[in-house]
């Protein structure tokens, strides 16, 4: 779910596009459930589609990638271990038989994309984030990633509201030394409004 105002330029596939019981269900679809990686559903719209716009953008995609690329979908019922056995066999080097330790015990490094052994890193006690910036150079995704593409992007509301879109802090506070900040809403994806 996102705000309708929040979707300005992007291209947009449903899960409802992507199968549905008419047409037949795309083989994510099909892997997730026979895999057992849907329990009460909630969270498999947003897996599925977030696997399958992978796919789409790296179609060589590996298990590793795969499994460091889904950490912002939560799911609170299954558990992650089905739903990555069920994904990583797209992924181009999944062995045919593939049986995954919890997710909690992977400790994959966001700095190195390694496994984290605990030894010859300061921040290992800690560290779970990768803090590198993008300086889009080496980077196979610059054709589409919109990071720094685009300034503000503002969309005058029917109801007199203003939506703005902003790609760093800073902008936010160019609009509010414009509009005043009597009253405003900060949206980040549709779950943290404040
Ligand atoms: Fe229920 Fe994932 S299956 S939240």
């Amino acid at each position: 779910m996102m705000p309708v105002t929040s979707c300005h330029g992007l291209e947009i596939t449903t899960i409802e596009g992507l199968g549905n019981r008419k047409k037949g269900y795309h083989p994510l679809q099909k892997t997730l459930a026979e895999d057992h990686g849907s329990q009460c559903g909630y969270c498999s719209p947003g897996l599925v589609m977030s696997m399958f716009s992978l796919v789409k953008t790296n179609p060589n995609i590996t298990m590793l990638e795969i499994e460091k690329s889904l950490g912002s979908n939560v799911c609170r019922c299954t558990g992650f271990r089905p739903i990555l056995e069920a994904f990583r066999k797209f992924a181009k080097d999944a062995p045919k038989q593939i049986t995954l330790p919890d997710i909690e015990d992977l400790h994959i490094c966001k700095k190195t994309g390694k496994e984290c052994d605990k030894s010859n890193c300061e921040e290992s006690e800690w560290c779970f984030v990768d803090k590198e910036e993008c300086d889009k150079s080496n980077c196979e995704e610059s054709e589409w990633c919109f990071v720094d593409k685009e300034d503000i992007i503002e969309i005058k509301l029917k109801d007199g509201r203003l939506w703005g879109r902003v790609q760093e802090v800073r902008d936010i506070f160019k609009i509010l030394d414009r509009e005043g900040d009597s009253s405003y809403m900060l949206i980040h994806g549709n779950t943290g409004k404040g």
